[in-house]
């Protein structure tokens, strides 16, 4: 139950459309841990030895901006999680502590000899979420530094250098609409000290947490399994909570994402969530439906839905 409690529940209106949907963060915090923190950290650690290039990727010039980064993050995880994490400073001597993994380290701030990775690879391996820096120059964002374990079927080695248009070209109606543009200006007047978040979401068939564009061979074939009698336990509500910090000295984004999944079985037991989610559904229009990949089984999501609509006794 804690599960359904506690999962990010993304919609507020019965239709979806694209829309910059971000909101001023209540809570400044750019990391959230759940229950899965152990597991998830393992995977992540296991995806970066076994697939660097694919996992993380970074241009020379974003290392102080890198630096800045890790020291937010270490700020928010000594701040929000004081019993988990912990931080003494002489100087520029930091010794960080993670208490779960058990584990110390020590090193001196903006000194890269004194870590074994560059800075945001080191405490991208301390938290669930994926982090990517944008650098903003010539009234543009570039994506120029990333740690991405988890991604929604995208590329980082791929989207390495990309502007913000560029990365969200294949997004159909976004540049039509006027919403890249309309998000970017947003994006560059992000101030420091006022963060912002959003939700995205899809589905997915199987319960993998790195769907990289490298690997669809390996995962997007599960679409075809979806049936109505294992569509509850196989398909998942994917929902990314992904927050802005503006990072004052370098002038840089940085862009956290955190990716939660919940199966349709679960997440139906919330009855509210469940007669939205299926008018949402129901009303997605088709170049919504084809760029998330839901196509091929978005029917029999219905199907599972309405009978669970039914067995409540509701139309
Ligand atoms: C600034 C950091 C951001 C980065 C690095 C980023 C990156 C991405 C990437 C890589 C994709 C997938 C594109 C593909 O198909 O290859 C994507 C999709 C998308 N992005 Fe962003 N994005 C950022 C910020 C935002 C913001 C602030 C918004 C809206 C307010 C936004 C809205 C969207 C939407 C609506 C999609 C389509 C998602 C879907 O239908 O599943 N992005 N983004």
């Amino acid at each position: 139950m804690d599960e359904l409690k506690g999962f990010p529940y993304p919609f507020k209106e019965d239709i979806y459309r694209y829309s910059n949907n971000s909101t001023l963060l209540g809570q400044p915090n750019c990391i959230e841990l759940t229950s899965n923190y152990r597991k998830e950290i393992h995977l992540k650690r296991n995806l970066l030895i076994k697939h660097p290039e694919r996992c993380y990727q970074s241009l020379p010039h974003t290392i102080p901006s890198q630096w800045e980064a890790m020291s937010l993050i270490t700020n928010h995880l000594i701040t929000y999680f004081p019993e988990k994490f912990s931080l003494v400073k002489d100087g520029n001597n930091w010794t960080f502590r993670n208490y779960p993994l058990n584990e110390e380290y020590c090193f001196t701030f903006g000194d890269n000899k004194s870590l074994a990775m560059e800075p945001l690879d080191f405490i991208g391996r301390h938290v669930q979420e994926d982090i990517i820096i944008m650098m903003q120059r010539d009234g543009d964002l570039y994506l120029d530094a990333g740690q991405l374990c988890f991604p929604a079927n995208w590329s980082l080695a791929f989207n390495l250098g990309m502007n913000f248009k560029e990365i969200h070209q294949p997004i159909p109606g976004f540049k039509e609409e006027g919403l890249d543009n309309r998000i970017l200006q947003f994006l560059l007047r992000l101030e420091d000290g006022a963060p912002w978040g959003r939700k995205n979401w899809s589905l997915m068939a199987g319960s993998r947490l790195d769907t990289s564009l490298e690997t669809f061979d390996a995962w997007g074939k599960d679409r075809r399994k979806v049936t109505f009698e294992n569509a509850g336990e196989l398909v998942r509500l994917r929902v990314e909570v992904q927050k802005l910090f503006r990072l004052p000295r370098s002038g840089s984004i940085l862009f956290t994402i955190h990716t939660h999944l919940l199966p349709l079985e679960k997440f139906v037991l919330n009855e509210e969530w469940l007669v939205q989610f299926t008018r949402i559904l129901e009303e997605l229009p088709p170049h919504i439906t084809d760029y998330k990949g839901l196509a091929l089984y978005k029917n029999t999501v219905l199907d599972y839905l309405r009978a669970r609509l039914k067995e409540k006794g509701i139309k």
